[in-house]
């Protein structure tokens, strides 16, 4: 595979969901061919220092995750987790296929190194995606594959449980934590089920499934992750916070797309409809973490993901209080090289409080912030 400098120009010449629907498919061939992985390893993953974290009670070799949203289907985690990350995350998945919004529907602002997208769940169903990642199962896995879940555009809020409890059962064998997403701005009312009401009900039938699941498969429960908008306001965020320290929710993922506009920006894409990611949503996203580990009181893992473009960014994002990562939209302005930089930047940072643990690095630095 040539490098991403070479590929870049070629890339971003094309429109842009045909360059990303090109890109997973070069990788998903090379996923199918061990030999290639091997080779991928070698010159990404291989290069990355070890950054060791914990999540979900098991060890990752950094801390810097794929975020959801671009192995929709989940045909390419093999080569994702070459080039480095630490945990790759797959879906969003719906029960069914759906094609999502009219095209076109993906635009990047090349200056702000943003994108705006409204895809809307566009993806092949929960079938395909059990097909597709049946396929890799004797693929060992360096880290964790979440899956991101979520409900057909046509399944009105009021049935929304039956779609999530539909990918919860058909999803658990596999994944090693499940995200509900209730905050893609693409999919009209779904964020509604942000709503203390909503959001109580619908993750209390999820929680209680996950038990229930967890009985017939004794060795295993799987950790339920929710994510949610940057959009909500502090007090929204707070009825979160507490609803998820009594459901014992095993994470929060903060955050998704934003649909605000409010840098001055006169890109002419910047108005597009659809959720802004990207280095403009960085402060934002990482707002609603530092909101979010205040509420919490750290006793539940955030997940912090938006706009991370930077060692800098990503440091950020954990003085705000995140214990893991995630990034999409850097990936498409850096290409993979950029996880080299930004896990080598954190070690960095990290050994100015603490030479050997990255954990009590990071809350001796939370500590003089
Ligand atoms: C083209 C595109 C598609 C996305 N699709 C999904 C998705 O299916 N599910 C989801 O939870 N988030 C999705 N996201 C949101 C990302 O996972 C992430 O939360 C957001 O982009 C902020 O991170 P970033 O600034 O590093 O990209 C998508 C983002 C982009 C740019």
């Amino acid at each position: 595979m040539p490098g991403y400098n070479l590929i870049r120009p070629l890339l971003f010449s094309l429109n842009p969901e045909y360059a990303h629907q090109q890109t997973i498919a070069l990788l998903q061939k090379a996923s199918n061919k061990p030999s290639q992985v091997a080779r991928l390893t070698k010159r990404y993953r291989n290069k990355i220092p070890k950054l060791p974290i914990e999540l979900f009670g098991k060890k990752l070799s950094n801390p810097v995750g794929l975020a959801a949203g671009f192995d929709k289907n989940g045909v390419a985690f093999p080569a994702l987790f070459a080039l480095g990350f630490g945990f790759v995350e797959v879906g969003t998945v719906t029960p069914r296929a759906q094609s999502g919004n009219p095209k076109k529907r993906v635009f990047r602002l090349d200056q702000e190194e943003s994108i705006v997208n409204r895809l809307g769940f566009n993806n092949n169903g929960l079938d395909a995606m059990l097909g597709n990642l049946s396929a890799f199962s004797s693929y060992i896995r360096p880290g964790h594959i979440g899956i991101n879940i979520g409900k057909n555009t046509d399944t009105p809020n009021e049935r929304a449980i039956e779609d999530y409890l539909a990918c919860l059962d058909a999803i658990y064998e596999f994944a090693d934590y499940a995200v509900l997403n209730l905050s893609s701005p693409n999919s009209p009312g779904l964020r509604l089920l942000q709503q203390e009401f909503e959001f109580n009900e619908l993750v209390h039938a999820v929680m209680e499934r996950r038990d229930e699941l967890a009985n017939e498969q004794s060795d295993k429960l799987l950790p339920i992750a929710v994510k949610i908008s940057p959009d909500l306001d502090p007090e929204q965020i707070d009825v979160i916070a507490e609803l998820s320290l009594n459901h014992r929710v095993d994470a929060l993922i903060a955050t998704n797309t934003t649909i605000a506009r409010t840098a001055p920006v006169s890109h002419k894409h910047f108005t597009q409809t659809g959720g802004l990611s990207g280095k403009l949503l960085t402060d934002q996203a990482t707002s609603v973490i530092s909101r979010l580990a205040s509420t919490t009181r750290g006793q539940i893992p955030i997940i912090g993901v938006g706009g991370i473009s930077s060692a800098e960014d990503a440091w950020n994002k954990l003085l705000a209080g995140a214990t893991a990562l995630q990034l999409y939209t850097a990936m498409v302005f850096h290409g993979p090289t950029l996880l080299r930089q930004i896990v080598t930047g954190l070690t960095e940072r990290a050994r100015r409080y603490d030479e050997r643990n990255f954990g009590s690095a990071i809350e001796q630095a939370r500590k003089q912030f």
